[in-house]
């Protein structure tokens, strides 16, 4: 039987491909899209949709209940960098709405969770290149600090209550139909929309900043699978590392040149430099690739060709 899912967060940069994705595998009456405002028009207007608070426990217990849900997709959090500045909301936000879901599982009211977490579970101590599944983990931010003390408690649910919650690490994801908003991983979705209106962008990092990136696509694809996955092959209940590609921004600069000669890029560090400096250059994900057979798709030559080519038909004058 089709799961009957919630989108919580479905207006952002991952909940609003997430929502078109499920829609087609599931059916529209199937996945309820949810988020705090009409962010996103194509989503509101597409299937179901509701305005949710994702730390309003109330409202989100009678959203369950009036559409029988069995399975939450919880995509709404603060980011790193917008972390940085309100912490304490940060805090709120992506704590609070952690628990409404997971004690809403305990308490029976949902089967299943996927609840996202990110390569900001590393921290400065963390060996960087390779970084195991189980390494040393101070994260230094507010953002990363949520997302390793949710893991925790992930895995307390699932071992003291049996909630069926599934996890993966994200790194920074690439995408050209919906903006980011507040990561340190911006950087790599900004570079392409410059790229095509300026020929020029001004990197808030350094050249040689090496981050764990990933095309939207083969993320989307990796939160299908894992829930998909039967139950017995999770053998991880915290959250998986999870890997594509790696690059610096003078990498990315320089695939685009290769498509955009007159392509220029300068470099002006700010706060997130820091933020940057503390996560990995590189991932190992072989427990996500030997567990539910994890295959990602898009290298960086092929995430420049997908962005310049949709961004221009998006924007026709840069065509
Ligand atoms: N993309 C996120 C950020 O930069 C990392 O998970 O905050």
């Amino acid at each position: 039987m089709s799961p009957k899912i919630l989108i919580i967060g479905a207006c952002g940069q991952i909940g609003s491909e997430l929502t078109v994705k499920l829609r087609s595998i599931y059916g529209n009456d199937q996945v309820v899209a949810s988020d705090i405002s009409y962010n996103n028009l194509d989503i509101v207007n597409s299937g179901l949709f509701e305005i949710l608070d994702a730390q309003d426990y109330a409202s989100l217990k009678i959203c369950i209940e009036k559409y029988e849900i069995d399975t939450v997709y919880l995509m709404a959090a603060m980011l790193s960098a917008t972390g940085e500045k309100y912490p304490m909301k940060a805090w709120d936000l992506n704590m609070n709405s952690l628990f409404h879901v997971l004690n809403l599982a305990k308490e029976g009211f949902i089967k299943k969770v996927f609840w996202p977490s990110s390569i900001a579970v590393f921290g400065p101590t963390t060996p960087k290149i390779n970084t195991p599944q189980y390494t040393v983990m101070e994260p230094s931010t507010v953002y990363g600090i949520t997302k390793q003390v949710g893991e925790r408690w992930c895995e307390y649910y699932f071992n003291k209550y049996n909630v069926d919650v599934r996890s993966i690490r994200y790194p920074g994801i690439i995408s050209y139909k919906t903006l980011p908003g507040g990561g340190t991983t911006d950087y790599a979705v900004d570079i392409y929309h410059k790229a095509l209106s300026d020929s020029h962008y001004d990197c808030f990092l350094t050249e040689g900043t090496e981050l764990p990136m990933m095309f939207m696509d083969d993320a989307i694809k990796a939160t299908v699978d894992i829930m998909q996955a039967p139950a017995e092959s999770i053998k991880i209940r915290s959250a998986y590392n999870l890997a594509a590609v790696s690059f610096t921004p003078k990498e990315v600069a320089e695939s685009i040149k290769k498509q955009l000669p007159d392509f220029t890029i300068s470099y002006t560090p700010d706060f997130r430099q820091d933020i940057a400096d503390s996560w990995p250059k590189s991932i190992d994900d072989s427990e996500a690739r030997n567990h539910w057979n994890w295959k990602h798709q898009f290298d960086l030559e092929g995430i420049t060709s997908e962005m310049l080519t949709n961004l221009k038909k998006k924007t026709p004058q840069h065509s």
